[in-house]
């Protein structure tokens, strides 16, 4: 019997807990073929339904979170067979309509569709080894999920430029000072700070986790008066929930807040 390309479970033991994905094909470090990223976009949005998840991890091995697009799967496709059956696009998008808070725990290589993939997450941890990279220019092609426009939006053009057109990697320290992980961490600190993450989001109040994720992602696909809009009426829209009731009375009353669902 083969091994599950992902292996999921659910972490914490809150009312609502954090669903843990690993990318489990360590030999290979993880390279993304469509067995993988059917059964990683089934698995999202299975957790996405879940009332009692609160929010996502994705990691992958020590080695390896991912490696890139499998480039044997690749290597078998031409322009027809790649724009027919939308290549990297049909089962690669499904991370982007996931409302829940999606957390990227990299260690080790984070290279082409693995580094796309951490970038559509909506924050990435790095453990002190991890390594970024769009060496898709040495296959002779470029970055095709998201690479060439996700990349200048977390570290500005210049350093983009430098990454898709040389190749070159990353390491943890430089992600960091250019703002495309939030933290580093000891290598084998990461698993569990980054569920910890989980479970403090998990804590929090349901609508307003959402909409934070929602008017965030605004900034990045709106102009910015329109993405002020946004936020000003999910703002106000959020004064109607309980959550706002009881958050702003634990902090006068000197309490912890307790949220609903
Ligand atoms: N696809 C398929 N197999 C891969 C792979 C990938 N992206 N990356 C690594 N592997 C396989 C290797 O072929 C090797 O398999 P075998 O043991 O059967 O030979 C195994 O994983 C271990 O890899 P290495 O022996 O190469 O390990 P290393 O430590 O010497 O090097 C590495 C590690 C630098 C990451 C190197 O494996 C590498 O350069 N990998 C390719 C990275 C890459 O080019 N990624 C971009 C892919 S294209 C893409 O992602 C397009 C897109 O935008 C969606």
């Amino acid at each position: 019997m083969t091994d599950p390309v992902i292996l999921t479970e659910l972490r914490g033991d809150g009312e609502r807990r954090t669903a843990l994905v690993r990318l489990n094909r360590p030999k290979q470090l993880n390279a993304l073929n469509d067995e993988v990223m059917d059964a990683l976009g089934e698995a999202l949005r299975r957790f996405d339904a879940d009332p009692a998840v609160g929010a996502i991890v994705i990691t992958g091995s020590e080695k390896a979170f991912a490696a890139g697009a499998d480039i044997g799967m690749l290597s078998q496709h031409d322009f027809i067979s790649a724009y027919t059956t939308d290549l990297v696009t049909r089962n690669w998008e499904t991370i982007r309509s996931v409302r829940k808070p999606v957390i990227a725990a990299v260690a080790g290589f984070a290279l082409g569709g693995g580094c796309e993939l951490a970038m559509m997450c909506d924050i990435i941890v790095a453990a002190d080894n991890a390594r970024f990279g769009q060496p898709e220019i040495k296959l002779g092609v470029i970055p095709g999920a998201g690479g060439t426009q996700r990349l200048p939006r977390a570290v500005g053009k210049a350093k983009a430029m430098d990454m898709v057109l040389t190749g070159r990697m990353m390491d943890a320290a430089e992600a960091e000072r250019s703002g495309l992980v939030s933290r580093v961490l000891p290598a084998d600190k990461l698993l569990d700070e980054v569920l910890a993450m989980g479970e403090l989001i998990c804590t929090l109040g349901t609508a307003s986790v959402l909409a934070a994720k929602e008017c965030v992602n605004r900034a990045y696909e709106s102009p910015l008066a329109e993405g002020m809009m946004v936020e000003r009426r999910m703002f106000h829209a959020l004064f109607g929930t309980p959550d706002q009731k009881e958050g702003m009375d634990a902090f006068l009353a000197k309490r912890p807040a307790k949220f609903v669902r």
